[in-house]
């Protein structure tokens, strides 16, 4: 394939300048099965190459271990990388699953000084809220977060799967940079109320799983050869009659697909490259990959222009699908909206 160069665009109003593709770091340590460091470093490698600048990771994932793996790369490549970590999410001891979300100021502060110490940096350039606590006002939550912008410890704030409401509540507070949340061919929910928001706001979209967490890519063909802890076997899209209608949807992507000579994952992120001009905001999405040639396919998909006959066919797609993002739902901006 050949290398393709990310075009830049600005992090809403309040941001730098990014690739339009970031990273997703999460699989190089958990839950979308085992990962090799080397390969993974050499993906970090071509990543950079790319134009890739937005690598993102969380201390949730792999338990802080996704951060120290990320800490030399970044800091040896630091004018050319914006980290973006998250806080929030408690894990239960020694398991994947959540005990908790916390928001509160003595927490948000124990959280960045130990990701900032696994990173081995002095600031974190992009700092998001993982989920919202619903104990803790947001504006309480951003309050804390705008404190350690004061201090030096963080530039730039996000929130993840935040409703429209809760995202102007916190800007009131301190501008909001970015909100990720999940945004694909396949879940659309956040153009309801999220997207409009951030628009209006100069808020830039981190659009997650924008490959539907690799559904959307046809390369998984029958979940029963997902590898075993992998967490998508515990996702209602993956799962029994689910997954078969989930898997038919694709015929329509595979079509398309075949008109650009392309793979169906770079028209699902052409077709999210395209949300900008439709809604009137920067989207960058940070597809996940823990393989070089896929980086780069992935990048590549920048290069591609649906017309309006294609994006009217992929339209309906997003209501046909069976199966909600998560098991438990309640934790997330659907739930509240
Ligand atoms: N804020 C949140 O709550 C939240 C939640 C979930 C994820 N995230 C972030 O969003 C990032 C991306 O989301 P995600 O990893 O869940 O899902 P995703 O990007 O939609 O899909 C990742 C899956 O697709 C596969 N894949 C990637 N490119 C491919 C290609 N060209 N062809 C075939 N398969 C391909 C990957 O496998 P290989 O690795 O084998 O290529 C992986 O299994 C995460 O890494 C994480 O940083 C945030």
């Amino acid at each position: 394939m050949p290398a393709s160069i990310l075009p830049v665009v600005p992090l809403g109003t309040s941001g730098p300048s990014v690739g339009a593709q970031g990273l997703g770091c999460m699989g190089f340590s958990e839950f979308y099965g085992p990962s090799a460091p080397a390969q993974a470093r050499e993906t970090l490698w071509a990543a950079l190459d790319a134009g890739v600048t937005m690598f993102d990771t969380a201390d949730l994932y792999g338990d802080g271990e996704n951060e120290t793996f990320l800490g030399p790369f970044v800091r040896a490549h630091r004018e050319r990388v914006l980290l973006a970590t998250k806080f929030g999410i408690v894990r239960q001891p020694g398991r994947r699953t959540w005990s908790q979300v916390r928001g509160d100021r003595a927490y948000i502060r124990r959280c960045a000084d130990a990701s900032l110490k696994r990173l081995g940096l002095d600031t974190i350039d992009l700092y998001y809220a993982h989920r919202r606590d619903p104990a803790v006002p947001v504006e309480e939550t951003v309050g804390a977060m705008a404190e350690l912008v004061g201090e030096g410890k963080v530039r730039h704030l996000g929130l993840c799967e935040v409703t429209g409401p809760e995202l102007r509540a916190a800007h009131a507070v301190h501008p909001i940079t970015a909100v990720q949340s999940e945004w694909s061919l396949f879940s659309r929910d956040v153009e309801a109320s999220a997207v409009p928001t951030a628009a209006e706001l100069g808020v830039a979209f981190v659009a997650y799983s924008p490959l539907g967490r690799g559904l959307l890519t046809g390369a998984i063909t029958d979940t029963r050869e997902l590898s075993a802890g992998d967490t998508r076997l515990t996702m209602p899209r993956f799962t029994g009659d689910h997954a078969r209608t989930n898997a038919a949807l694709l015929e329509t992507v595979h079509t398309i697909a075949a008109q650009h000579a392309a793979t169906p994952a770079q028209i699902a992120l052409a077709w999210l490259h395209r949300r900008s001009r439709t809604h009137g905001l920067t989207v960058v999405p940070i597809p996940g990959t823990r393989r070089p040639a896929r980086l780069r396919e992935n990048a590549a998909a920048t290069a591609i222009t649906l017309s309006e006959a294609e994006l009217a066919v992929l339209e309906p797609l997003a209501a046909k699908v069976a199966g909600s993002r998560y098991a438990d739902m309640s934790s997330t901006a659907t739930a509240r909206e």
